[in-house]
């Protein structure tokens, strides 16, 4: 990763800000995603020239040419991570580091230049502080933050774009998925796969997500809110989900989770949730897991609890996997106890309930 003093980011207000009664209604009980703050981030990047233009702007959609490599080759990748608003209304920015330095992978496997931790976390860190008003102080709520690099050059020849974007636009949120008392029904898919040995499985780009979206529909079509991917190779193994990682529970409290062998998304809340749930005493284990191994423990009680999580989701219980040639329910359906203690867990830190034995809140 590129190591530079990073330049400030240059703030240009908003003229016309959301009124307060404006905010409020947005912030009432936002779709995820679909409401975003005044302000977003910018910096750009030039072959030979490095990043420049460290700014803070309005909102405002952006001028770009048709011609844009990313719009054709979906030469990108992005971020997700969120602020936290405390009792005493400091505002928190969780395991920052850990997305910078995954975006610096995600950039490497893109060939887009990397931006500097620095100017990740100087970004950030600028237009919370503006914003700051949207950072929502209710239960649940956070304030998301979508870190994006793009390549903009105008050129249909593939090839890595000597022009790109940095940009960070923000959100104030609730949950990404309602399953109220139930866990959420999910579509195991065959056929359609995620990613692929030597592909952008590991890297967080649009690509992976996009080729998420057929299958999606399919879940819905059965149904069932999300999608969980098999192994590409043998459909045989299980992966993550659209956009979050996976973790069985079984009988004696061990927790299993696919292991980071490539073609996974390596998440920050995966993480974290590990790091608790050996801070309590449990046994992990990361290794390959059958999808077999999964149904037949669940049929026979030694799979008690299946749940998913990440950054937009935090922790979603599992109630349901079917497919073409199998429905079973996971216990009696309703969201588990090690679920549900390590939401607990998480958000206690995140909310400053609970102290932050870890370091990984980062107050802006
Ligand atoms: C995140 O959890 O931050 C993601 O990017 C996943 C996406 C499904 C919203």
């Amino acid at each position: 990763m590129e190591t530079t003093t990073p330049a400030p980011f240059t703030v240009i207000p908003n003229r016309r800000p959301a009124s307060d009664e404006e905010r409020w209604l947005a912030m009432e009980d936002p779709v995820f995603g679909k409401v975003f703050t005044d302000h977003m981030a910018r910096a750009t990047w030039r072959d030979g020239e490095g990043w420049t233009q460290r700014r803070i702007v309005p909102l405002a959609p952006l001028p770009m040419h048709p011609g844009a490599a990313v719009l054709h080759y979906a030469q990108q990748a992005f971020e997700g991570l969120k602020a936290y608003r405390h009792e005493d209304d400091s505002i928190h920015l969780f395991r920052p580091e850990r997305n910078a330095a995954r975006l610096a992978a995600s950039a490497r496997r893109l060939a887009l230049p990397e931006l500097p931790a620095e100017d990740f976390l100087a970004s950030l860190e600028e237009l919370v502080t503006i914003d700051q008003q949207w950072v929502p102080g209710t239960p649940g709520a956070s304030l998301y933050l979508r870190p994006l690099l793009i390549a903009t050059e105008p050129s249909l020849l593939v090839q890595p774009s000597d022009e790109v974007d940095y940009l960070v636009t923000a959100s104030p949120v609730g949950a990404y998925i309602a399953t109220g008392d139930q866990g959420a029904s999910i579509w195991v898919s065959k056929g359609y796969h995620r990613a692929n040995a030597g592909g952008t499985g590991e890297a967080k780009t649009a690509g992976n997500y996009a080729a998420s979206m057929l299958p999606q529909l399919e879940a819905k079509a059965h149904g069932c809110q999300q999608v969980l991917f098999l192994d590409a190779k043998e459909d045989r193994y299980v992966e993550e989900l659209g956009g979050m990682n996976l973790m069985a529970v079984r009988a004696d409290g061990t927790v299993l989770t696919p292991s980071l062998s490539g073609t996974i998304l390596p998440g920050v809340t995966r993480d974290s949730i590990l790091t608790l749930l050996k801070d309590s005493g449990r046994t992990v284990e990361e290794r390959d897991i059958e999808l077999a191994e999964i149904l037949e423990g669940i049929e026979a009680g030694e799979i008690v609890e299946l749940f998913a999580c990440g950054t937009a989701a935090v922790v979603t219980a599992i109630g349901r996997l079917v497919s073409d040639d199998f429905d079973v329910t996971v216990g009696d359906g309703s969201p588990g106890p090690v679920g549900a203690e390590m939401v607990g867990a998480l958000t206690d830190i995140q909310y400053g309930r609970a102290e932050d034995t870890h370091g990984w809140l980062h107050r802006v």
